[in-house]
């Protein structure tokens, strides 16, 4: 899924990490509405807890866009070219990168991310697997402008425009305002001309989406609370796991769905030496997952540079597969 500050991939720890992790959490739990990045979530138990979400019978987005890539990586090639050079924002391990690049084997591939070393791993495999690919991987926050190889985003007219791909509706972990800067960056970063291929989740009915986001097996639960559990290991937290709950909650006005912590007691712990208390019923927000109507996305991504060529959905219209094309800056 992804990356940047986003990212679900990134599986060892980092020694810069231990500061930041502890800063925000701190800062999380010092307010009333008590809330924690997104990111933290994506440990190494967090990232494969993640996996075994995408299996879950409710979670239908992983499952939708890879029958969606399936049905349109062809009709994307044709309109970039096989040759384009292949830029994925996040990490590039997984079974949906390799569907596009079936079309595209001999192309070079440029995943971008914060973790240099879990995408090491990641691009061995692709090498075994396409042998004629040519990968550049570069470490960086896709977030703000990524330099890039001087072979990938190159002045000559004639070179191929590169594509973007940013699969499984992590723009849906941002706030619009967020969104829309990193849409910018990734224009920046890939130049006019480019094009952009992205996931995005649909709203639809609440109990649908809640039922995706806390699954009868618990999958979602254990995600969840695996942030607690790591609270606990990485900053000496004493927080009584089983005095929390996992909860989804459908925010209609913001249009996402939210994911909770709450406390089942009243309950006082210590984090990194710090006193908290919290009373019964109070939350920790954890996620956010923004959810889309067609015309929203398609404004989104004007908003951040992008004009949309291509708009696939599924027959339900559960999950849309967009195909964007960079403008220079006076259309956008
Ligand atoms: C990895 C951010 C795309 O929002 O659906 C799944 C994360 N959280 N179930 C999503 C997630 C709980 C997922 N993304």
């Amino acid at each position: 899924m992804a990356t940047s500050l986003l990212d679900a991939t990134i599986k060892s720890p980092h020694p810069s990490f231990d500061h930041a992790f502890r800063a925000d959490v701190l800062r999380g739990l010092a307010g009333r509405a008590k809330s924690i990045p997104a990111r933290w979530l994506y440990d190494e138990t967090g990232s494969e807890i993640f996996e075994e979400i995408t299996q879950a019978p409710e979670y239908y987005p992983t499952r939708t866009e890879t029958s969606l890539l399936r049905a349109h990586s062809a009709d994307v090639v044709r309109q970039s070219g096989a040759d384009a050079p292949v830029v994925e924002f996040g990490s590039g391990s997984s079974l949906k990168t390799r569907i596009l690049l079936e079309h595209m084997p001999k192309t070079t591939y440029v995943p971008i991310d914060i973790c240099g070393e879990f995408m090491e791993a990641a691009c061995a495999e692709l090498r075994a697997r396409f042998p004629k690919l040519e990968i550049l991987p570069v470490e960086g926050d896709f977030m703000q402008e990524v330099p890039l190889p001087s072979c990938v985003k190159s002045s000559d007219s004639a070179a191929p425009e590169a594509l973007g791909f940013f699969p499984g509706s992590t723009i849906g972990n941002l706030l619009h305002a967020e969104a829309v800067d990193m849409l910018r960056a990734m224009h920046r970063t890939l130049g006019d001309g480019a094009w952009l291929l992205i996931g995005m989740d649909r709203a639809k009915e609440p109990d649908r989406l809640i039922a995706a986001y806390d699954d009868a097996l618990g999958i979602t639960a254990q995600f969840n609370l695996n942030l607690l559990t790591r609270i606990n290991r990485e900053l000496e937290g004493s927080i009584p796991i089983n005095h929390f709950r996992h909860v989804a909650r459908w925010n209609a006005e913001r249009s996402r769905i939210e994911m909770h912590l709450e406390a089942l007691h009243d309950v006082r712990f210590e984090v990194a030496g710090t006193p908290f208390t919290m009373v019964r019923g109070e939350t920790i927000h954890t996620e956010n997952c923004h959810k889309y109507t067609p015309q929203g996305m398609e404004e989104l991504l004007a908003a951040g540079g992008w004009t949309t060529h291509s708009h696939w959905s599924d027959a339900d219209g559960d999950y849309s597969l967009l195909l964007a094309r960079a403008c220079d800056p006076k259309c956008g």
